[in-house]
């Protein structure tokens, strides 16, 4: 049982040339990062999801997971100034908490990034079939392949193209991806800025009564999981992403300052725009008129008159949401790369390509795995099922926060989580409660996810991880 206890010390030695990363990233391309993959199918779609679910209150919905992931924001950048690795909240639970922990993180991640990747490009398929209809171009969203038992399998060809497309420029070179992401990020910062001004005129505060129709508390109603807490924690989906800032930790030029740049500077930002945008749309709108609709930003505006905006709006959406995709992914294969190099994995999935310095290998396996599943599950479950294995990751790096400080008071922290006992305990606090709020059948997801991951532990990494093979 000594994997129980196995820690990777936290001056680990610098990994072979051939399993090192190159640092081509400042704290603008970490900052553009992690706004790029925060603003997307939260902000752009699910807040009509919180809005039907919360009223008016989606706002509160919105503040609550913003406080949650602002303290886990913290942690994250303590901690990734202090351990400047790739992998993220694997790494720091594998340090703080032992290897068994840390594998139960790094496949909660794995989860949490793959159906990030899968919904997304799911989300952005839809949006682009309707621009493609537009321009009398139609391609079927799904194409029915067989069946696979009860369940039928489709191909989703657009939902592929954006994966392989953004896989491509990653395996190109992080650097080139970085630059491309950055401008997007403006576009898409463009398009909420461009909605803020055209709703805000319109404000009318009688649209935020009845403030609470469904009450604070997550609870059943209609078959559905309803009330401020239920909002919180499909909304939650809005606000990670900064988290990918720390997959980057072994690209960055100066990682010890410019990670917890990125990752407070992107949650700062993002938090702000958010609370911003969701006042204007209730302000613009009363909630029920927009809730149902599958682009709420373009339908309020577009219900207001202006249907040129609605249109830009959602142009926007198409263009700029694959940077969603392109921070998961590569967050995705940072992962696979770390746990494959501390031999939780098999090792030659951790190769980063001569020539090119990215882990081009694991990241065409990881695009695989995302364009299948892109078209076996169904949009509903999946924004559900990433926030259930991101909590996971939350709360183990909330509890590193403090383990850490106990255990390691002297170690260099270039950057300090203030009151870390506060951070921690509402970090942990908040994600389990947020986990509570689920949909049952998305807990029932998640457990069965993780527990298809502990035989792959103790017949795989338990024995051939680099520690084990050092005892
Ligand atoms: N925060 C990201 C989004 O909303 C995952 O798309």
């Amino acid at each position: 049982m000594s994997f129980l206890l196995r820690r990777k010390p936290l001056d680990a030695p610098v990994p072979d040339r051939h399993h090192r990363l190159a640092r081509t990233l400042g704290w603008p391309h970490l900052i553009a990062l992690g706004v790029g993959a925060v603003v997307g199918t939260g902000i752009y779609t699910l807040i009509g999801v919180g809005a039907g679910l919360a009223g008016p209150a989606v706002i509160l919905s919105f503040a609550l997971a913003g406080l949650v992931c602002a303290c886990a924001a913290l942690a994250y950048a303590e901690l990734a100034s202090m351990m400047p690795l790739s992998g993220s909240a694997y790494t720091y639970a594998y340090s703080a908490l032992g290897e068994l922990i840390a594998w139960i993180v790094g496949w909660a991640l794995i989860l949490e990034y793959t159906v990030v990747v899968s919904a997304v490009a799911v989300g952005w398929s839809g949006y682009a079939a309707g621009f493609l209809q537009g321009l009398g171009i139609h391609v079927p969203q799904m194409i029915p392949l067989g069946t696979l038992g009860a369940m039928v399998v489709h191909v989703n060809p657009l939902a592929v193209l954006i994966i392989a497309v953004v896989a491509g420029l990653l395996i190109l070179g992080t650097r080139e991806s970085a630059n491309i992401n950055s401008a997007l990020v403006l576009v898409k910062i463009a398009a909420l800025a461009a909605f803020v001004l055209i709703a805000l005129p319109h404000f009318d505060a009688s649209h935020f009564r009845p403030f609470m129709p469904n009450g604070f508390v997550a609870h059943q109603a209609g078959g559905q999981t309803v009330g401020v807490m239920a909002a919180a924690a499909i909304i939650f989906f809005a606000f990670y992403g900064f988290d990918a800032v720390s997959t980057a930790a072994e690209e960055a030029k100066t990682p010890g300052r410019d990670l917890a740049i990125g990752i407070v500077g992107s949650m700062v930002i993002c938090t702000l725009l958010y609370m911003v945008v969701a006042a204007a749309a209730i302000g613009g709108l009363p909630v029920v008129e927009f809730a149902a609709s599958g682009e709420p930003l373009a339908h309020i505006v577009r219900t207001l008159g202006n249907a040129t905006a609605a249109t830009l709006i959602a142009g926007a959406a198409v263009v700029a949401m694959p940077t969603v995709l392109l921070a998961f992914l590569y967050g995705q294969s940072r992962i696979f790369f770390v746990m494959a190099r501390d031999g939780l994995l098999p090792r030659g999935l951790g190769a980063v390509h001569p020539r090119l310095g990215t882990p081009a290998r694991v990241t065409v396996f990881t695009a695989i795995i995302c364009s299948a599943l892109a078209g076996i599950f169904s949009l509903a479950d999946i924004a559900a099922l990433a926030n259930a294995g991101t909590l996971a990751a939350f709360t183990a790096v909330g509890i590193s926060l403090v383990v850490m400080r106990v255990r390691n008071p002297q170690h260099p922290r270039p950057f300090r989580a203030p009151m870390p006992w506060v951070i921690s305990t509402v970090t942990v606090a908040g994600c389990v409660y947020l986990f509570l709020s689920l949909p049952e059948r998305t807990k029932v997801l998640f457990f069965t996810w993780m527990v298809i991951g502990l035989p792959v532990y103790l017949l795989w990494g338990a024995r051939r991880s680099l520690l084990a093979r050092a005892e």
